[in-house]
């Protein structure tokens, strides 16, 4: 009796889990990025829901830690939800970085992206569904740009421009012929993101262009079009340094991962060192007619190294960028390891100064051999 009874509740407990649908193998799993949209969660949820009625799926939320809870509020929604999942990063920061590491803690055939903020159309998802299902493409996107008004709406003339101007750039590198490479809807076969991950970057937003950019032989892509919404609440973190750090990652692939990004950013700043060095040199010879050569080329230096470093501090190390404290003790570990560097700078520009008395040509040589000496130093002891 004891032991039909056993069976009969195991039955029980399985059928009911059967029923529930989270217990159904997930087919496919949604990652959606969120930095503070706490009051989106909820609203998105529910649109999927409607959406994704008849498949097995789940949503995963990576959240970089919000300030204003949503993290808490994933973990709320999760507990009345068995299709929702949360992913809290502490001390971390980036859309891509969080969108991989939602893709990586999926086991189902296929990852979809979408942002929380609702600007994406839930809707097209059955039909992107659908399209990697038929199994002859690897990755379907979901396009801005196959829908002229779908792109009037939702962003500004500048972020139009940006956007085509962003497309226009990554053709130049890519082998795979997509119409929005940027977008931040799209779904791929576990396949394609398991591949991809080890070489992708964890900062910024092109995710989608990292993925396609980092195989080797093109992909398989169809694209679906939709309508950008605006967004209703919260606001957009796409900033200048989304758009610096894409920059660098087309400058990257286009040399074919020989330079890595930061040393091509590294390098762009280096050059603004020299004029910012060059004016200062032009500056002081001109304010103080009396003051030599090498002391004036000393300071010019000086003022470059300065601008240089919260320059580097804001863009080319903005993942790893100093504050406070740290802003000042690194701005003096930086001007350490590049004293070793001025040494040179000035040596180098006052023997040639010496032989040759032409100012400029003596400076900037003077600045060049600096600035690589300080490349080198300072991404080993100062970041
Ligand atoms: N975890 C995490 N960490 N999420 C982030 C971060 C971050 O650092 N930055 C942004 N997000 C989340 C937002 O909360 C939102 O859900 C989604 O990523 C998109 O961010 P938005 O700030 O709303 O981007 P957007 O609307 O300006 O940009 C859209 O268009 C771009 C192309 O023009 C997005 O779809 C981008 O993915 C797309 O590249
Ligand atoms: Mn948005």
């Amino acid at each position: 009796m004891e032991g039909a009874q056993g069976v009969s509740s195991g039955q029980a407990a399985r059928s009911r889990a059967n029923k529930s649908p989270a217990s159904a193998a997930i087919e496919l799993t949604v990652v959606s990025p969120t930095f503070n949209e706490r009051p989106n969660i909820r609203p998105l949820t529910a649109k999927l829901h409607q959406a994704l009625d008849g498949v097995a799926w789940e949503v995963i939320f990576v959240d970089d830690d919000s300030p204003d809870g949503t993290a808490v509020e994933v973990k709320a929604l999760a507990g009345e939800d068995p299709r929702v999942r949360g992913i809290r990063r502490v001390g971390r920061r980036g859309l891509a970085g969080a969108v991989l590491e939602g893709a990586m803690a999926s086991a189902a055939p296929y990852v979809v992206v979408i942002d929380a903020d609702l600007q994406h159309d839930e809707s097209i998802l059955p039909q992107m569904l659908e399209t990697i299902r038929a199994g002859d493409k690897d990755l379907v996107v979901a396009t801005r740009y196959l829908d002229p008004e779908g792109l009037a709406q939702g962003l500004s003339i500048t972020r139009q421009r940006g956007s085509r101007l962003a497309t226009w750039l990554s053709r130049l590198v890519l082998k795979t012929e997509v119409s929005d490479p940027v977008s931040g809807f799209f779904m791929a076969r576990r396949e394609v993101w398991d591949r991809a991950a080890p070489q992708l970057s964890t900062e910024g937003f092109k995710v989608l262009f990292d993925i396609i950019a980092s195989h080797a032989e093109p992909l398989r892509v169809a694209e679906i079009p939709y309508r950008f919404r605006d967004r209703l609440e919260g606001e957009s973190k796409l900033d200048s340094r989304v758009v610096v750090d894409y920059l660098g990652l087309i400058l990257n692939k286009a040399t074919h991962d020989v330079i890595p990004a930061r040393a091509i950013l590294f390098g762009a700043v280096g050059a603004t060192g020299i004029a910012v060095h060059l004016i200062a040199l032009t500056l002081l010879s001109r304010l103080d007619t009396s003051l030599a050569f090498v002391p004036a080329q000393f300071l010019a230096a000086l003022v470059a190294m300065t601008s240089n470093y919260f320059i580097n501090n804001a863009v080319t190390y903005h993942d790893r960028r100093k504050r406070g404290w740290r802003l000042l003790t690194g701005y003096l570990a930086f001007c350490l390891a590049c004293s070793a560097g001025l040494f040179v700078n000035v040596a180098v520009a006052s023997f040639l100064h010496e032989r040759l008395p032409i100012t400029l040509l003596a400076g900037a040589i003077g600045a060049a051999f600096g600035a690589v000496w300080n490349y080198v130093t300072t991404a080993l002891a100062v970041w």
